[in-house]
């Protein structure tokens, strides 16, 4: 059994602070950041790009875990990686070639991830499970943090669990989208590895970071 992760995702920090609010997420336990990249053509929102990213490393020594909510994603990759991503993932959507851009991130000797929409199914990246690192189950649909858990991807993340034990593979399985103390147990139980959350653990409890992230990983 993998050990439970905490991906905070920085969408609903405080964004005219961010450095500080990952130096906080560090003291309080966080495993990885979250950063979700969004274009405003993916997805219906804009957040931050390579040079912010650059610039909160500098804040701490955790892994960036990047999710790239962009199209086309492709011509992109280089960027993210040379800003620092460690974990580089992108949707399937957002690509002419996933086979070529899962090359090109492992080339970069980064880790890779592929994101699956809620209504995307699990057949479109069973060719590739050997190849990655990591798969992220969107519990909702990309482009906005405080949304509602959508509880039928469960059954995705449990038959991807029943793949990756038949064929012996080691990639994590990461949920994204609406995480919360209700809810985050059942997601491990299904097979959900990382944790990704926002609004639980920036606005839980008062803002009490610690609490929620403990609250998270005591599940
Ligand atoms: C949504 C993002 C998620 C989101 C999670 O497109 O990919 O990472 O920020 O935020 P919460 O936990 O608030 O749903
Ligand atoms: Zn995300």
């Amino acid at each position: 059994m993998k050990k439970i992760k905490i991906s905070p995702s920085i969408l609903s920090a405080d964004f005219s602070q961010l450095g500080e609010e990952i130096k906080r997420l560090e003291k309080c336990g966080a495993d990885m950041i979250h950063v979700d990249v969004m274009d405003g053509h993916f997805v219906p929102n804009l957040t931050i790009g390579p040079p912010v990213i650059k610039a909160l490393k500098k804040s701490t020594s955790m892994l960036f875990d990047v999710h790239l909510m962009i199209s086309p994603v492709h011509k992109y990759i280089d960027d993210y990686s040379d800003a620092g991503a460690d974990i580089i993932t992108i949707h399937p959507e957002a690509t002419d070639d996933l086979d070529l851009s899962i090359s090109k991130i492992k080339r970069l000797k980064k880790k890779v991830g592929v994101s699956l929409n809620p209504e995307t199914k699990i057949d479109v990246i069973i060719k590739y499970l050997d190849k990655i690192d990591l798969v992220l189950i969107m519990s909702v649909n990309p482009g906005f943090g405080g949304q509602k858990f959508m509880p039928e991807v469960l059954s995705k993340i449990k038959d991807l669990k029943k793949i990756q034990e038949e064929k012996k593979l080691d990639f994590d399985i990461e949920i994204d989208g609406g995480i919360n103390f209700e809810n985050c147990k059942t997601a491990i139980e299904a097979g959900a590895n990382i944790l990704v959350s926002g609004t639980t653990i920036f606005k839980s409890n008062n803002g009490d970071i610690k609490k929620n992230i403990e609250l998270l990983k005591s599940k």
